[in-house]
C-alpha cells in the first residue's frame, strides 16, 4: 500500500492520481486551485475520462468515499503524509516563451518537504534537462538532502491522450530515467502499479526529456505536411482526406489529419521546450520551426473559406461556429484553433455564435445550445468533432438560418455526407 502525493490535479494528474487509488494506493492529490480541490473534494469534475464504463466523476466519488483519495491545497501537508511523489505540473508558453515559474514553485514546496528515502517522480513535459539541471538542486537546496542517496530523483514522459487517460496509463509502452539505478528502480516499482505495458528504462533522464518532446514535435511536423498537402489538394479538386487514406495504405506510411490547426497544451508547445536549449546549443531547427507557422496559420485560412462563402458583407455576416475544443471529442479549449478561426473571423467583422457542448469554459460568443448559435446564421463552420455534432439535423438547423443568401457549412473534419448537405439545400465547402 503506497502513499502517493500528486502534485498538479489537472488533464494528467487528476486521472492518474485515481489510477494509482483505484489499485489500493492512499493518494493526497495537490493543487494551489482552491477551487478546483474543494470541487474534487466534493466529487466534481468536468473531466470527460472514462475507465471500465465508470467516468472519472463515477470513480472520483467513490474513491473519496473510499478514503484512498483526497485533494489539498497545501503541499507541505502531503509532503508529510507521502513517500512517493509525482510532480505533474507543466511549463506554460505564452507567446512562444515558456515560463518556468509555476514547476520551480512545485519543486520548492516538495523540496521543503523531502525526507530521506522519498522518491520524486517527475512526469510534467520539459526543457531537456530540466530534471539534472533545475529541478535536482531545487530539491537538495530547500531539503539539505543528496539526491540519489538520501532520495531518490527520476523522470518519467507522459504520454496520455485527454479522454483516453485511464487506459492509457494501463496500456501505453512508458519511458522512464532516473539519476541513478537505484533512482530507476524506485521509480519503476511505483510506475508498475499502474503500468502494465513495458516500461523502458532508458540510460539518461535527457534522453527521456528529449524523446517525449521529439515525439509531440514528430505529431506536429506530421499534421503540417497534411495541412499543407491540404492546400495542393483543393487547388487540383481532389479531397485531402480520401488521398491521406489512400496514402495510409502504404504499411510504412501514417499522415495524420489535417485540421484548423493544432492546439492543446502538448504538440503546439514542444518547440518552444526545444528551441531555448538548440539557441544554448547554436544548433537550428528550421523544419520545426516551418512546421509550427504551417499550422499556425491554419485557422486563418479557415477563416478565408468562411469569408469567401458569405452572401452577405462580413459586417452583416453571423457564422455558428461548432465545435471549441482543442482536439475532437475533448473538452479542452486550451490554445484551440477553433478559437484562433473565431478571432480572425470576428476581425473580419463577422458576428460568431459559437457551441460546443463538452467546453465548460465560457466567452462571449458562446451559446449554451446549438439552435442559439445557429439561429439567423448565413453559414456553419465546423471546428472540432462532438458526438453531439456528429450528425446534425440538417433540417432543423437549415429552418433556423439567415435567409438572405445561400446557406453553406464549412466542414473543416469533412464530417457530413456532402450529397446530404447539398441535397438539404446548403453550400458546402471542405478542407
Ligand atoms: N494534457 C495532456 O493530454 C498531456 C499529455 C501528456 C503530457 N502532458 C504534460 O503533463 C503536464 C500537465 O499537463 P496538464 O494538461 O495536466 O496541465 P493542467 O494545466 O491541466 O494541470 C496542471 C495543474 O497544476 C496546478 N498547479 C500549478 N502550479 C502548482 C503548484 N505549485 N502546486 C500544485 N499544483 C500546481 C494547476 O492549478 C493545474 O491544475 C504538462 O507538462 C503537459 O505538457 C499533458
Amino acid at each position: 500500500m503506497k502513499k502517493v502525493a500528486m502534485f498538479g490535479l489537472g488533464f494528467v494528474g487528476l486521472p492518474l492520481a485515481l489510477s494509482f487509488s483505484i489499485r489500493g494506493c492512499e493518494v493526497t492529490g495537490v493543487d494551489i486551485d482552491e477551487e478546483l480541490v474543494k470541487q474534487l473534494n466534493q466529487g466534481h469534475s468536468h473531466h470527460l475520462e472514462v475507465y471500465e464504463g465508470r467516468s472519472l466523476v463515477e470513480i472520483l466519488q467513490e474513491q473519496l468515499a473510499a478514503g484512498r483519495f483526497h485533494a489539498v491545497s497545501d503541499g507541505s501537508t502531503a509532503m508529510q503524509e507521502c513517500d512517493n511523489i509525482i510532480v505533474t505540473v507543466g511549463i506554460p508558453v505564452e507567446g512562444n516563451q515558456h515560463d518556468m515559474k509555476p514547476l520551480i514553485e512545485v519543486c520548492r514546496t516538495v523540496g521543503q518537504g523531502l525526507k530521506k528515502g522519498d522518491l520524486v517522480l517527475i512526469r510534467s513535459t520539459v526543457i531537456p534537462g530540466t530534471t539534472r539541471d533545475i529541478i535536482l538542486p531545487i530539491l537538495e537546496e530547500e531539503s539539505g538532502l543528496k539526491a540519489g542517496s538520501d532520495f531518490y530523483l527520476a523522470y518519467s514522459s507522459e504520454r496520455i491522450a485527454e479522454g483516453r487517460a485511464f487506459h492509457e496509463f494501463e496500456h501505453m509502452p512508458a519511458a522512464l530515467a532516473g539519476l541513478n539505478e537505484e533512482c530507476s528502480q524506485r521509480a519503476f516499482n511505483l510506475m508498475s502499479i499502474v503500468t502494465k505495458a513495458p516500461i523502458m528504462q532508458a540510460s539518461s533522464m535527457e534522453v527521456v526529456e528529449t524523446s517525449k518532446v521529439m515525439e509531440n514535435i514528430s505529431r506536429d511536423v506530421n499534421i503540417a505536411m497534411s495541412n499543407e498537402f491540404t492546400r495542393f489538394c483543393k487547388n487540383i479538386g481532389i479531397d485531402i482526406f480520401e488521398v491521406i487514406e489512400t496514402a495510409n495504405t502504404h504499411q510504412r506510411v501514417n499522415l495524420l489529419t489535417p485540421g484548423p490547426g493544432v492546439g492543446g497544451y502538448c504538440l503546439p508547445n514542444a518547440l518552444y521546450y526545444l528551441l531555448p536549449k538548440a539557441q544554448e546549443l547554436d544548433v537550428g531547427l528550421p523544419l520545426l520551426q516551418t512546421a509550427r507557422q504551417v499550422n499556425d496559420e491554419m485557422p486563418r485560412y479557415v477563416a478565408d473559406l468562411v469569408l469567401r462563402n458569405l452572401p452577405v458583407p462580413p459586417s452583416q455576416a453571423r457564422i455558428a461556429a461548432l465545435g471549441l475544443a482543442m482536439k475532437d471529442y475533448s473538452n479542452d479549449d486550451r490554445m484551440s484553433p477553433a478559437l484562433a478561426v473565431i478571432a480572425a473571423l470576428e476581425k473580419a467583422g463577422c458576428e460568431v455564435r459559437a457551441y460546443d457542448p463538452a467546453v465548460p469554459n465560457q466567452y462571449p460568443f458562446k451559446f449554451s445550445r446549438l439552435e442559439e448559435a445557429v439561429k439567423g446564421a448565413h453559414g456553419i463552420v465546423l471546428l472540432t468533432r462532438q458526438h453531439e455534432l456528429d450528425e446534425i439535423d440538417l433540417n432543423l438547423l437549415k429552418g433556423l438560418m439567415a435567409t438572405d443568401g445561400k446557406p453553406f457549412i464549412v466542414d473543416t473534419k469533412n464530417q457530413y455526407n456532402p450529397e446530404l448537405v447539398r441535397q438539404h439545400g446548403f453550400q458546402l465547402e471542405r478542407l
